[in-house]
């Protein structure tokens, strides 16, 4: 037998050993020198979590609904204000229905669980978000992981396998890397073989295609019956939650069945009205969605690296450790970068993750590049 602190002991001298122990911080409590950090880490991209447009629609909603839904959506917890939020996150990505969740998290969760089963093969590309993962393990179908990026490979497991219905997972933007899915292909494929192509557009909205709304309907495979989309409102709308966007027929099928949406109590009314509000401030300064790219091409050249498809950069390093202290180095500096070591990396590469933000201005862009060439040089 061992001790359970014993365990924890032991754990806890393996992560430091390897250098992968992580640590919270309060992040508005750690000003850089003289004043507070240029963020190069957050999925804030579009700066709306402090827009006041985006902080009054969350109070509104607040004053209006109570600062919790109540209850789950199917009970008493579903609010004029998510019925508001879904019509407009359908709209705004060209899908004929939407169904919002607390966190994007719950979203992948409810979306693969309830659309997969035991009579179902998984295809899933090996970067997809952990999130797509823990849903896989829940579904209980056979899960197949495929290299990343690979259509091929989908399409040589979509056609050999012997489930009745199949699923492919991806990101259209990923995570961690940065780059996008060839979702044309996929959808090709999918079609096909009469596969579903559930694809997170976590860090594509907002940010790709014609005025930031994404992907898919970039691609024109918005609102498709083999297409579903999982976003997240806690990135480029500044806000928190998730959403599932698909046909009237899936949402349905969520609505009765996904259990991380059933037994779950309703998106916040502030979390839904600040969402609401980013949708309009976006519609109507499409400028934002130019400038992060524009932002983004900039890091990219003082990171020495390819431009990324959306908003997030990936810069190789050799390891967890000059990961780590290349990190602390921009922080004293100002600059606050991310840092992706295993297990957080697909492939066991640490590396910084950077991210670009529409509303850094020119200086802090000039001193953010300057501070990325020199910790790299
Ligand atoms: C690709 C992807 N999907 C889903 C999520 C989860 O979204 P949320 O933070 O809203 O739970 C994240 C990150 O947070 C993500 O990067």
């Amino acid at each position: 037998m061992t001790r359970f602190t014993d365990w924890l002991d032991q754990r806890a001298a393996a992560r430091e050993e390897a250098g992968l122990t992580r640590r919270l911080f309060a992040s508005d409590a750690a000003p850089g020198h003289g004043g507070p950090m240029i963020d190069l880490a957050g999925n804030d991209y579009l700066g709306l979590t402090r827009h006041p447009r985006v902080v009054a629609g969350a109070v509104a909603a607040a004053e209006r609904h109570g600062a919790g839904a109540g209850a789950s959506r199917l009970v008493t917890g579903t609010l004029t204000v998510h019925e508001e939020l879904e019509s407009a996150l359908a709209g705004f990505t060209g899908f004929d229905a939407a169904l919002v969740l607390s966190t994007g998290y719950h979203a992948n969760l409810a979306a693969v669980s309830a659309l997969a089963d035991a009579d179902t093969l998984i295809v899933s590309d090996a970067h997809v978000h952990a999130s797509m993962i823990d849903a896989c393990r829940l579904s209980r179908a056979t899960v197949q992981v495929v290299p990343h990026n690979d259509v091929g490979a989908v399409e040589r497991f979509l056609a050999g396998r012997t489930q009745p219905r199949a699923i492919v997972l991806v990101e259209t933007i990923y995570s961690v890397l940065g780059d996008q899915a060839p979702v044309a292909e996929l959808a090709a494929v999918c079609a096909r073989h009469e596969a579903l192509l559930v694809a997170d557009e976590a860090h594509a909205l907002g940010v790709c295609g014609p005025g930031g709304r994404g992907l898919l309907r970039t691609s024109g495979l918005a609102g498709q019956d083999h297409v579903v989309a999982t976003l997240t409102l806690s990135k480029s709308l500044g806000s928190q939650g998730g959403g599932i966007l698909s046909t009237p027929a899936v949402r349905d099928h969520l609505v009765n069945t996904a259990r991380p949406f059933i037994y779950d109590t309703g998106l916040a009314p502030a979390a839904a009205g600040a969402a609401l509000a980013a949708l309009e401030v976006i519609a109507e300064e499409p400028e934002r969605v130019e400038r992060v790219r524009a932002v983004a091409r900039r890091l990219a050249k003082a990171g020495g690296v390819p431009e990324a498809d959306g908003a997030v950069l990936a810069i190789a390093m050799p390891g967890p450790r000059e990961a780590v202290d290349a990190v602390a180095r921009a922080a004293d500096q100002g600059v606050r970068i991310g840092c992706f070591r295993p297990p957080s990396t697909p492939d066991g590469i640490s590396r910084l993750r950077l991210t670009a933000h529409a509303h850094l201005g020119e200086e802090e862009l000039d001193h953010a590049s300057a501070v990325l060439e020199g910790v790299l040089g």
